[in-house]
């Protein structure tokens, strides 16, 4: 995981690092630091263990002067979370400073190397070696930093974005990449000048130049004062960089005036599927347009099988995606995690086509088990929200989700907006394979194409449960249940009160209570269970009786208009009556809301949780 962000320019830099720092928090939070270049030439490193926050704290009364920096906030891989482990870390020489997101994996036969050199470590991070390296090969071949960079690159296994500062070469910042992401923001000032940022992505950027430039794995840049930029790979061959214009405006990355972003980004969902389903369908005359799927029709046609990789809560929305792909394109899918997935053998055929979905676009595992799968001569089709991210560029093919930046740690918008994209994607298969009815294609295009309406009549009949929540804080334990379609929303109901209050949660599939898991019902156990009146609804009643008799107590999602489950539940939040297989885009509403709420009267950071980043970006 972890942050990274540079300038160089004419400004100030350490309030634009900071800043930065703020909004990349979502990476890690464990410590921070920055490192800054004076006028005089000198070099300063300050760090603080803990948030952002706490390096702005620990830093008043310093000199944080100076118009070139870099900065970096850190969840922890090698090394205790402290300051000593925080970055920017010094070479041998204190000329050198780096920060490192990534990890290197050959760390310790380096280190041990230099060790024999005579070189002394400080931290216990694999990040250190990476620096000491550096000067080692400029020092022994007697080369410019940029050189030994390359040269000390090659020999690194594992993955990296790195930005440096040399005390001897104070109008310049060296970056450089493999696996994980760095983006520079290019910016021509008033005065004709032009100045460099630097991210992990474009987030500390976009406030000041919607010019970027994705910096391509094993690529290495050098920017400096005059505002030259030049980029190689790690041979020294020049690289031609490929400036784009990013569409994302800051207001999109703020809070609009929510307490935080997970609430934001749950009352943003009618909106952000509004968007997602935009221009993908058209009413008129009745089609699902994927430009993704489009352009590669033939190979979804003659499938195989669809193989879905995922971690997390796009799994769940994935195995949603499973249902509806079988259903409704009639073509076999299997949903794996990632993680598993790549350390296996898998048998995958040429003729299978494999979907990454990744919120993040930078998840470690899931960009793995797709490069596995392209070396098993897979198609690889991504869906990921992040624009331009690591899985969107490795994929043959793929589709955006579009439902804006989420910054809370606990997806929310993204689970619906993969859910949606995953359902356009069927829709399509389904289309042109002529796999449904054309009165069935009309009525699931037609309901789709409502649920945003659905979603916020639901925003607006489940807004307030706070004081519900209070009741919950004793809990120690959930159960969430669900059947068919809604068996994944259990899953993601119980994940998101996990990952938030840290209470324990378990998703199951209703049926399955009597196999085992009830008899962990007592009078103490709040059961969340998804019961539409649709598909399943007697059996499901059946199974809330199971619970009821044995005194647990029972938080219902219910349709609008119910009175059966709402006499046997203690609460019930209704949604509106849609089709089986979008029952999940309007139940998951209460889970996120009830998560949320809980997380809040417990004393919660509902936005950065403990031990969880954004991004998953080691595996
Ligand atoms: O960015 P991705 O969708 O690949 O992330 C996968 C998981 O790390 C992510 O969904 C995680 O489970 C969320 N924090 C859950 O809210």
């Amino acid at each position: 995981m972890c942050g990274i962000v540079g300038y160089i320019g004419d400004r100030d830099a350490f309030p634009i690092l900071i800043k930065g720092l703020h909004r990349l928090e979502y990476r890690g939070y464990d410590s921070a630091g920055v490192g800054l270049i004076h006028a005089d030439k000198t070099l300063s490193i300050y760090k603080a263990k803990g948030k952002v926050s706490a390096l702005e704290q620990s830093v008043e009364n310093k000199d944080t002067t100076g118009t070139i920096g870099i900065a970096h906030t850190r969840w922890a891989t090698h090394g205790e979370p402290n300051e000593t482990n925080a970055h920017p870390h010094f070479s041998q020489s204190g000329n050198l400073a780096l920060v490192h997101n990534g990890i290197i994996e050959n760390y310790k036969n380096i280190r041990e190397t230099l060790q024999k050199y005579g070189r002394v470590f400080r931290s216990e991070t694999d990040t250190e070696v990476l620096v000491q390296l550096i000067e080692y090969v400029q020092e022994t071949q007697k080369c410019d930093l940029f050189a030994a960079t390359q040269q000390a690159l090659k020999t690194v296994i594992g993955a990296y974005a790195i930005a440096i500062l040399d005390k001897n070469n104070p109008d310049q910042i060296i970056a450089a990449r493999k696996a994980s992401p760095l983006v520079i923001g290019v910016n021509k000032t008033e005065n004709g000048r032009t100045e460099y940022f630097i991210g992990s992505d474009a987030s500390p950027i976009i406030e000041y130049t919607n010019q970027i430039i994705y910096l391509q794995d094993e690529e290495i840049a050098v920017m400096n004062r005059k505002g030259k930029l030049k980029i190689t790979n790690l041979d020294n061959v020049k690289q031609t960089p490929q400036q784009q214009t990013l569409q994302m405006s800051l207001d999109e990355l703020e809070k609009g005036g929510y307490p935080h972003f997970m609430l934001k980004e749950i009352f943003e969902q009618p909106d952000a599927i509004r968007t997602c389903i935009r221009g993908r369908l058209d009413i008129v005359d009745q089609d699902v347009l994927l430009s993704g799927i489009l352009d590669h029709k033939e190979k979804f046609l003659n499938a195989r099988r669809i193989i879905i990789c995922a971690c997390g809560t796009s799994w769940h929305a994935s195995l949603i995606g499973k249902y509806f792909i079988e259903e409704a394109a009639q073509i076999p899918v299997e949903v794996e995690y990632a993680s598993e997935f790549r350390y296996r053998n898998p048998v995958i055929f040429p003729d299978d086509v494999v979907i990454a979905v990744s919120q993040s676009g930078e998840t470690a595992d899931t960009l793995a088990a797709i490069q596995l799968a392209k070396s098993k001569g897979a198609f690889l089709y991504g869906i990921c929200n992040v624009i331009g991210s690591s899985i969107a560029r490795a994929t043959d093919s793929g589709t955006y989700l579009h439902v804006g930046p989420e910054i809370g740690v606990a997806s929310t918008k993204a689970f619906t907006g993969q859910v949606i994209t995953l359902s356009l994607l069927g829709l399509a298969i389904a289309r042109e394979k002529k796999s449904l009815s054309d009165e069935m294609f009309h009525m699931l295009v037609n309901e789709l194409q409502v649920i945003p309406d659905k979603m916020q009549w639901t925003l607006e009949h489940n807004k307030d449960l706070a004081s519900f929540a209070q009741m919950f804080t004793y809990a120690k334990n959930f159960i969430y249940l669900g059947r068919g379609y809604n068996y994944p929303v259990a899953l993601e109901g119980a994940l998101k009160l996990k990952e938030i209050s840290y209470i324990h949660a378990e998703g199951y599939p209703a049926a399955e209570m009597k196999h085992g898991p009830i008899a962990l019902i007592d009078e103490e156990m709040p059961v969340v269970v998804i019961a539409p009146k649709r598909g399943m609804y007697e059996k499901i009643v059946s199974n809330i009786q199971e619970i009821k008799s044995r005194k647990g107590r029972i938080i219902a999602i219910v349709t609008e208009g119910d009175t059966i489950v709402k006499e046997l539940a203690d609460k019930c939040f209704v949604i509106p009556d849609t089709r089986d297989c979008f029952v999940p885009l309007l139940a998951v509403i209460p889970m996120q809301l009830l998560s949320y709420h809980i997380a809040i009267a417990k004393g919660r950071n509902v936005d950065q949780p403990r031990n969880l980043a954004k991004s998953v970006t080691v595996e």
